[in-house]
């Protein structure tokens, strides 16, 4: 049992240090237009419109935070970080200031240059991946060069060894569905080849309609299938592997929404912060969860925001057992049934998933289903080696 005072609450809510894990957003601007991504929405020719945060803006938010607390500076956003005009000397800033980057990135600008500029300061380099062959990665990640993106990445291992760096850890992040899960084994002997620390693999979310089938919820016994092949592969080339849970033959498709109480384990708030070009999200878990003040961080200190009134209040809420019903709703990914057909689907396309979830049902009890997994396995094979 546990009895807070009046005091201790303050401390909590209002007085909360300054958070450890900062997502800064560079740029609104993307240059790819990947299937199932919605930053494919923010693609522009020539990188000419969008926004950007500038050096001198960057400069601004790292004065207004705790450096001595901040432990790592997330550049993912939802576009691509590489193409802010001012990448060079804002990872110029951070090697200053010794932040630590982790970068998630297409892999397109990864160039020689900016590859130096990350060797030493930066913890890990995700290269998000579509598949093993060029065909299969440029579909999905439409406007990528899969040779150039390979090739960036060989530069970029081979800069740490001339350099005698163990960091950045190299990875290669797949999203997986039903049209590249059969190359994942070969995208594991693709990271070896390519001198990576490791594949981190994670399941589409479907946000539209026409990806509905591309989910592996329909494909369960084929994405475990190769999920093993790209274990047993990791384990002989020595690569780490980080996959999501095997599904379980009674994976749960009744229709309902999540009820896991994701905001008893709310990573945000007190610890995690993301920062768009606008200002301050409070969290990836609810987009209806927006700040009631100015959130921009340059016109105003990110301190006074992070411990105003709205954040003290929504922490009281979640502390006290008494959270506002978009956290009861909660989307965070970290937080979610692998098993649950609600893990899968974004909320717009849920009702959609599920009918196509019953007609698959039926079909695999005719037969029908599990026929086809079982050729689709069977063809492929050979993969196993
Ligand atoms: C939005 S991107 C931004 C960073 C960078 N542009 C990139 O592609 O790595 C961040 C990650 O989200 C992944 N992603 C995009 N759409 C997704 C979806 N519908 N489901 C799961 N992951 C997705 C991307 O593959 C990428 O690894
Ligand atoms: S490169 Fe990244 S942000 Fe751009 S469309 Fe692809 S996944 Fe989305
Ligand atoms: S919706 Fe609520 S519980 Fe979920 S991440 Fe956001 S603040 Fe936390």
């Amino acid at each position: 049992m546990f009895y807070l005072n009046n005091y201790h609450i303050d401390i909590l809510t209002r007085n909360v240090p300054c958070p450890i894990r900062l997502n800064v957003e560079l740029t609104t601007n993307c240059n790819l237009k990947c299937v199932m991504c919605r930053g494919s929405q923010n693609y522009v020719e020539g990188n000419k419109a969008g926004r950007h945060l500038t050096v001198e803006d960057f400069a601004r938010i790292l004065n207004g935070i705790d450096l001595n607390r901040l432990k790592v500076l997330n550049l993912a956003g939802s576009a691509e970080s590489l193409l802010n005009p001012d990448i060079l000397p804002i990872l110029a800033l951070c090697r200053e200031n010794k932040i630590i980057v982790e970068l998630i990135t297409n892999g397109m600008l990864l160039t020689p240059q900016i590859s130096k500029q990350l060797i030493g300061y930066s913890s890990e380099i995700h290269v998000s991946f579509g598949g093993s062959r060029r065909e299969t990665f440029e579909a999905i990640r439409q406007g990528a060069d899969f040779e150039l993106i390979c090739k960036n990445i060989k530069t970029l291992s081979k800069l740490k060894k001339e350099n005698n760096q163990r960091y950045p850890q190299i990875w290669i992040n797949p999203i997986l569905m039903k049209r590249n899960i059969q190359e994942l084994p070969e995208v594991i002997a693709l990271a070896k080849e390519l001198d990576c620390h490791g594949v981190a693999c994670s399941h589409l979310i479907v946000d539209s309609p026409e990806l509905i089938r591309e989910s592996l919820f329909f494909h369960k016994q084929e994405a475990n299938h190769y999920l093993q092949k790209a274990e047993e592969v990791a384990k002989r080339d020595q690569i780490s592997f980080v996959r999501p849970a095997y599904f379980s033959q009674e994976s749960d498709d009744d229709g309902k929404r999540e009820t896991i109480e994701a905001w008893k384990t709310c990573r945000f708030l007190w610890n995690y912060a993301i920062l768009g070009v606008e200002g301050l999200i409070p969290c990836s878990g609810s987009g209806d969860l927006k700040l009631d003040c100015d959130g921009n961080v340059i016109r105003n200190k990110f301190m006074d925001i992070w411990n105003n009134g709205w954040y003290a209040g929504m922490r009281y809420k979640l502390l006290t057992g008494n959270p506002p019903q978009c956290c009861i709703n909660c989307t965070d990914p970290s937080v979610k049934d692998p098993n649950h057909i609600g893990s899968y689907f974004k909320e717009e396309v849920f009702s959609d998933a599920f009918d196509y979830a019953k007609k698959e049902l039926t079909r695999s009890q005719k037969g029908e289903f599990d026929q086809r997994e079982c050729s689709v396995l069977s063809s492929n094979e050979h993969i196993s080696g």
